[in-house]
């Protein structure tokens, strides 16, 4: 029995706790976590539910035998059995300052990269050509940026892929609306591509004939017809360009090579109909062609059919994405695809896979769809403008920016005009991501201009103030970074080892992001590290420390401080400033 406990506590306690101080830990194993309250030790483990029932002995029995075999040497300096089947953990000082003073020299942050380096393609943000981009897919934006990002940062090889809607009924009607304004000599290349839309939209609902000629139009398009192509390239060019200055602004990792819309794989429709014929997987189901997606239900009990291809020859969303999915999988070889996109799109996604799978085209790449829940103003209801329209990003992204920099500017009034401007534009972008990330993604969440532009509570500026403030104490005590690389972190008052334990967790926070695709748990650690900072600098004097090894210890404190803020906010797409 000794013996089957030791090889446990081998594998799952004493190697995280080991780890600690590699640099990769933290609350991912089941059963080790950090403690807040230092009662309770450093780490806790809870041995009480699943591992007792393994070995077969009561709880506390478990915990004491697993205590027992621990080696202490030179890491724990006490262990201690509470309640049913905890084991507290205290570990030695001398171990938590020598692991403290050893990511003074790591980049990383005690991240190790991937042992195993994965092909990952991140579809997301993908708004629709001639439409403009609204708050929906502001957040498929953010959220899918910052997934690449950790990803990439751990070592994958990342493709981003902008699935835009550039396909699709209703180039037929903008087309045969600009047929007729170029006939007339209007010139509509200086008018917005938005209000070209509606007013082709507004025509196709109440005219007919119009109606009818945009339906050709679009037949033509598909077929390759000179003028329509012509037409429906300058529609693209105007809305791509909309989208990089959007990008642009958002400072979002996102480039026009990276945009491979619906119509890139117009040619490969029909390859993928025809294949799961031969898989034995399509039906005619009134007219059209559908898959049977397993486990996908009506109401009525009957199965779901997929429709791949309509009565009239036209192919669906459903059809691209089946296309798009087996060129990830084949050509840009894929280990895992991850689908940014709002939740109502879950029902879709889970058949896609599904009718993947059947087919056996998926292989071994695992295809995750990463919901997130809507967007809601102030009545609890989709986030809409005064009148009712739908909310344009860009004038989000114009109002984050002055209320942002009116908030730096009643906070430091000395800062010089000159810079206002780039602290309001990363505070504002900042505040409007991190509002978007710091709430579970798959709930909706209200926007609220006062509680996301705001130097108090979980935000971007109360986190890139605490940057801000690690860094001038460096500043006003005149050292260079390369000096305080050569200091020794001395981990001693209860607010230096809550900020040292701190720091150990960045790398398992890093891999449970990359694991689950939720960024809330970045942003989470990083507000409670922003906040046992201030509480450092409140309560541990750098610059009229008691003797200089003191000073030089917390010195090197407010450096790995900046440096894991900086490179956690990185990580989400938000910048920091040296002054603000
Ligand atoms: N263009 C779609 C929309 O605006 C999102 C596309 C998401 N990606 C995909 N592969 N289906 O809803």
């Amino acid at each position: 029995m000794q013996e089957s406990i030791r090889s446990q506590h081998d594998t799952r306690i004493s190697t995280a706790v080991i780890a600690a101080f590699g640099g990769a830990f933290a609350g991912t194993d089941p059963l080790l976590t950090p403690t807040a309250n230092p009662k309770n030790g450093d780490y806790q483990a809870n041995v009480a539910m699943s591992l007792s029932k393994r070995v077969g002995k009561n709880p506390r029995e478990t915990a004491s035998a697993i205590a027992a075999s621990l080696g202490t040497a030179g890491l724990i300096e006490k262990i201690d059995i509470a309640g049913p089947g905890f084991i507290n953990i205290t570990l030695e000082p001398a171990a938590l300052s020598r692991a403290t003073t050893a990511l003074l020299h790591d980049p990383r942050m005690g991240s190790a990269k991937a042992a195993h380096p994965q092909s990952v393609v991140v579809d997301y943000s993908s708004p629709n050509v001639a439409k403009e981009m609204h708050v929906g897919h502001l957040r498929s934006t953010v959220i899918g940026d910052a997934l690449a990002r950790v990803l990439e940062f751990q070592g994958h090889r990342v493709t981003r892929q902008n699935h835009v809607g550039d396909w699709g009924t209703q180039f037929g009607m903008l087309i045969a609306h600009l047929d007729e304004l170029s006939a007339q000599g209007n010139a509509w290349r200086n008018s917005d591509i938005t209000t070209l839309y509606q007013e082709a939209k507004r025509r196709d609902d109440a005219e007919p004939a119009f109606a009818e000629r945009a339906r050709k139009r679009v037949v033509d398009l598909q077929a390759g017809e000179p003028t329509a192509v012509a037409l429906w390239k300058e529609l693209f060019a105007m809305s791509a360009k909309h989208f990089e200055e959007i990008y642009a602004r958002l400072q979002v990792d996102l480039k026009p090579a990276d945009i491979r819309g619906e119509s890139a794989y117009n040619a490969a429709l029909a390859g993928v109909v025809a294949d799961l014929k031969i898989s034995g997987l399509l039906h005619t189901s009134e007219g059209a062609q559908v898959v049977y997606p397993a486990g996908h239900k009506r109401e009525d009990g009957e199965p779901l059919p997929m429709i791949v291809q309509k009565g009239d020859g036209g192919y669906l969303y459903a059809t691209t994405d089946l296309a798009a999915a087996r060129f990830r999988i084949q050509s840009l070889r894929a280990d895992r695809i991850a689908y940014v996109t709002d939740a109502r799109q879950s029902q879709h996604f889970a058949m896609v896979f599904e009718v993947l799978k059947q087919a056996g085209w998926a292989g071994a790449t695992r295809l995750d769809h990463v919901p997130f829940g809507m967007v809601l103003g102030p009545d609890k209801r989709p986030f809409k403008t005064r009148d009712g329209g739908t909310v344009k990003l860009i004038d989000l992204i114009e109002e984050a920016q002055s209320r942002a920099t009116k908030l730096v500017a009643e906070k430091n009034p000395e800062l010089p005009e000159a810079e206002r401007a780039l602290v309001g534009q990363t505070v504002g972008i900042g505040c409007l991501k991190y509002a978007d990330l710091s709430g579970d993604r798959i709930k909706d969440y209200v926007f609220d201009w006062n509680r996301m532009v705001s130097f108090d509570g979980n935000t971007a500026a109360y986190v890139q103030y605490s940057y801000t403030r690690a860094r001038s104490i460096m500043r006003k005590a005149g050292v260079t970074d390369e000096a305080v690389r050569g200091y020794a972190a001395v981990v001693a008052a209860p607010e230096e080892k809550q900020l040292a334990l701190k720091l150990q967790q960045f790398p398992a926070v890093v891999d449970s992001v990359a694991q689950s695709l939720e960024p809330h748990r970045l942003c989470n650690y990083l507000y409670d590290l922003a906040a046992f900072s201030h509480k450092f600098v409140e309560t541990c004097p750098v610059l009229k420390a008691e003797d200089e090894a003191t000073r030089q210890s917390r010195l090197a404190m407010c450096l790995l401080l900046a440096d894991t803020l900086r490179t956690g906010l990185g990580l989400l797409g938000i910048g920091v400033l040296e002054r603000m």
